[in-house]
């Protein structure tokens, strides 16, 4: 007998009210982070990441709120590799059951010359006292190596087994700008595995984002390679191009769970109310073509897909839209629906047609679908009524 894989735990750290509140019009007032903290709380993520503490009053704040509200999640804030900024992220979250400070300096050449104007070897040593300071607050301490994806590797391996040793719990890999591929992703999550001696005794997480597109498949990457927490959005809203989505993550994992040997705790029931959450408290629609979530996303118009959703749901669905918490499936009906689909749809609705009727309706319902994009329930009863009279 094949012998059953164990699955591993793939943890998420959801980033929406940071780095997703971060991004152009998505800002949030406190009633509403705290909404949708308790939604994420529900949602069962691993870790909130409730803001950065030093930015504002309002966001020290909110942070302190969360902390209180939510007990069954871990809150982070985030802080620079400061001393003041340390001690502001931990005084928001020290009153959550699960505290947790996480820090981040830039590591790559560019950030350090143009931004930081600092030396590597200072901006290694910053990083090693910083951490080594969070560490007297709290005990879960994060650290990020800011552009990791475009530092020079012997340099991130450095300073990684450096702040490891220092007391760091959780490394986190960003590709800050967007930029790596899944290929050079992979390797880099390896290149750490076999470089840094002192890695298992710390989480390695990774945070893309999608400036080519590429954030959930390089977090996915990083999965395969030995990332066991990922950082994403809800919605996939974040700066710029967004972060890599947590919907499409969360469901990469779910429905491919066979080749990855991968679960994460997530309720997948709960993501289209928070996805509408987002959308509602931050004014941002999803595309109507969005994975998962997007108006569209389980929706079926040609008559063939129509037909072979009829008969077998999987034929043209590799998820239910009941899986993510949508209630009812959606078959647009349209000028290149069928027979099927358009019987289906009367049967639904209550009618009971003769063959005969059917055929009338269904020539008639050909020449609105050509003059309409989309044919809903009240034209199709408009129909039977004209064409059959009150049955
Ligand atoms: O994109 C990034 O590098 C970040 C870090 C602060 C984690 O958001
Ligand atoms: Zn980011």
């Amino acid at each position: 007998m094949k012998e059953k894989k164990a699955m591993n735990r793939i943890k998420i750290f959801d980033t929406t009210l940071r780095d997703g509140e971060q991004s152009p019009g998505c800002s949030m007032n406190l009633r509403e982070k705290i909404d949708v903290a308790l939604q994420l709380e529900r949602l069962k993520v691993d870790v909130i990441e409730a803001g950065f503490a030093i930015a504002s009053l309002g966001d020290f704040n909110s942070i302190r709120e969360i902390s209180s509200a939510v007990r069954d999640v871990t809150v982070a804030s985030l802080s620079r590799a400061i001393p003041k900024d340390i001690q502001t992220a931990y005084e928001a979250v020290k009153i959550a059951k699960r505290p947790r400070i996480h820090t981040f300096i830039a590591t790559s050449d560019i950030h350090m010359t143009y931004k930081l104007k600092m030396k590597p070897e200072d901006v290694l040593l910053r990083a090693t006292d910083m951490v080594k300071y969070a560490k007297t607050l709290c005990e879960d301490i994060e650290f990020s190596a800011e552009d990791a994806s475009r530092t020079r590797p012997e340099f991130l391996y450095r300073i990684l087994e450096s702040v490891i040793k220092a007391g760091a719990t959780v490394v986190n890999i960003p590709d800050t700008v967007g930029y790596t591929t899944p290929d050079e992703f992979y390797r880099l999550i390896k290149g750490i595995k076999e470089n840094v001696s002192n890695i298992h005794r710390a989480e390695i997480s990774v945070h893309c984002h999608n400036d080519l597109g590429l954030a959930v498949a390089n977090s996915l990457s990083a999965i395969s390679a030995g990332a066991s927490q990922i950082e994403c959005t809800v919605n996939g809203i974040g700066e710029r191009a967004g972060n890599a989505a947590l919907e499409e993550i969360v469901m990469a994992i779910d429905t491919r769970k066979d080749f990855y040997h991968m679960t994460t705790n997530i309720d997948t029931k709960q993501i289209f109310h928070t996805s509408k959450l987002i959308s509602k408290v931050t004014g941002n629609r999803v595309q109507n073509n969005k994975a998962i979530v997007g108006e569209n996303a389980f929706a079926h118009e040609s008559g063939i897909h129509q037909h072979g959703m009829l008969a077998n749901s999987s034929t043209y669905e590799i998820m239910t839209p009941e899986s993510v918490g949508i209630t009812k499936n959606n078959l647009v009906l349209g000028k290149h629906s069928g027979r099927h689909a358009l019987l289906e749809r009367i049967n639904t609705l209550g009618y009971q047609l003769s063959t005969e009727k059917l055929d009338d309706i269904f020539t008639e319902f050909k020449l609105l679908a050509d003059k309409k994009k989309v044919i809903y329930d009240r034209d199709i009863e408009a129909l039977i009524q004209e064409k059959a009279g009150k049955i």
